[in-house]
């Protein structure tokens, strides 16, 4: 039973929290949102600098919220790829710095097998394989997790990703940032199928189309004709435009993700990121799910949006099957997920 403590700072939340195997002691998040809203998106150099500021409170929140003393926790874990270099480099100067002075065993973490550790949280029973699909404002991947450690990616996108084209679309109507919660709550008085929008189909050189990669600029460019189309015409139906949208997103999602399971012969999928808090989308992968008898797990939002609970969950799998990381690793701002077990030495002595 390993209890971690871990620091996640790869884009704009300073997160640090402490698990014990699947249980989660305590979970401090300090969103930069209202800082970068300003701006419209996040401001690379400003997160860094607001971590720097908020880094040492956040961890001692998260000690004193568990209850705990510096020698209950077997090891310490941060985030280190992928995410924005400046942003890791704190949180990873921190774990690296609590590493040394209280003696114990360091581990770095991928930021999306985090991701993928929402649903174990959220779903102690949870076992692979399954399929997850991840939808954050940075990714948009389906996960065959195939055991623990072991990823295979069947399908990502090819442009944006899923919560970018919701925060693109919502600043061209002028919503505010971040626009996928925004843009959920005005869908929910709008008409889906009011304006039919592209599915951003990814063609293949021998003809067809590839069964499981995303595209989601021609749909947010599709949205951007429609408004100028519609301006012209006089006032804009928000609520059915963003309806439209989120529609055409959560069906592009749930028919791709569900032909990845399938084909695959998996019977389970779980989702995670900030999108996956979209009710669009959890209406859409829930009915398709009943039809093709598969289980779907969703993790709540705070496990779905960037924590540190979700690293540390990571970590102590990790930490449990023997692995530690060398205190010479060092962020990077990509990493493929099936690559994740080079962040980690296996000769720790028990
Ligand atoms: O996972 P996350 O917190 O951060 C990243 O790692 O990117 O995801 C943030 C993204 C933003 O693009 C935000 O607009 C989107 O998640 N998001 C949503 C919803 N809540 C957050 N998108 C659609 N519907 C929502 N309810
Ligand atoms: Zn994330």
């Amino acid at each position: 039973m390993a209890t971690i403590l871990a620091i996640e700072t790869s884009c704009d939340e300073t997160a640090v929290a402490i698990v014990k195997n699947r249980q989660v002691l305590s979970s401090i998040v300090s969103s930069q949102i209202e800082l970068h809203q300003t701006y419209g998106g996040v401001v690379p150099e400003l997160a860094s600098r607001q971590h720097l500021e908020i880094i040492n409170p956040c961890i001692d929140r998260a000690i004193s919220a568990a209850g705990l003393q510096w020698q209950d926790i077997d090891a310490i874990a941060v985030t280190c790829t992928p995410g924005l270099v400046g942003a890791l480099l704190v949180g990873m100067a921190a774990a690296k710095t609590l590493s040394i002075i209280h003696n114990k065993p360091f581990l770095g973490v991928h930021h999306l097998e985090g991701h993928i550790y929402a649903s174990y949280l959220a779903q102690p029973e949870l076992q692979p394989p399954f399929l997850c699909l991840l939808v954050s404002g940075g990714h948009t991947s389906s996960i065959y997790v195939k055991d623990y450690g072991k990823y295979e990616l069947l399908g990502s996108t090819r442009d944006d990703a899923a919560g970018e084209a919701f925060d693109k679309v919502a600043r061209l109507l002028d919503l505010g940032y971040p626009g996928g919660p925004i843009i959920d709550r005005l869908a929910q008085q709008g008409n889906p199928k009011a304006f039919q929008l592209p599915e951003g189909r990814i063609s293949l050189p021998k003809g067809g189309y590839h069964p499981y990669d995303y595209s989601f600029s021609g749909i947010k460019t599709a949205v951007l004709r429609l408004v100028e189309q519609l301006q012209e015409q006089g006032e804009i139906p928000v609520n059915d435009v963003a309806a439209s949208f989120q529609h055409t997103v959560a069906k592009v999602l749930t028919k791709r993700s569900v032909k990845c399971a399938l084909d695959h012969g998996l019977d389970t999928i779980t989702i995670g990121g900030g999108v996956a808090a979209n009710s669009g989308l959890r209406k859409h992968l829930q009915q398709a799910a009943e039809k093709h008898n598969l289980k779907v797990y969703f993790p709540p939002l705070k496990f779905c949006t960037d924590n540190a609970a979700m690293i540390a969950c990571a970590a102590a799998q990790h930490f449990n099957l023997g692995h530690t990381s060398s205190l010479d690793l060092n962020v990077q701002s990509r990493m493929p997920i099936d690559k994740v077990m080079q962040l980690y030495e296996h000769n720790r002595m028990f």
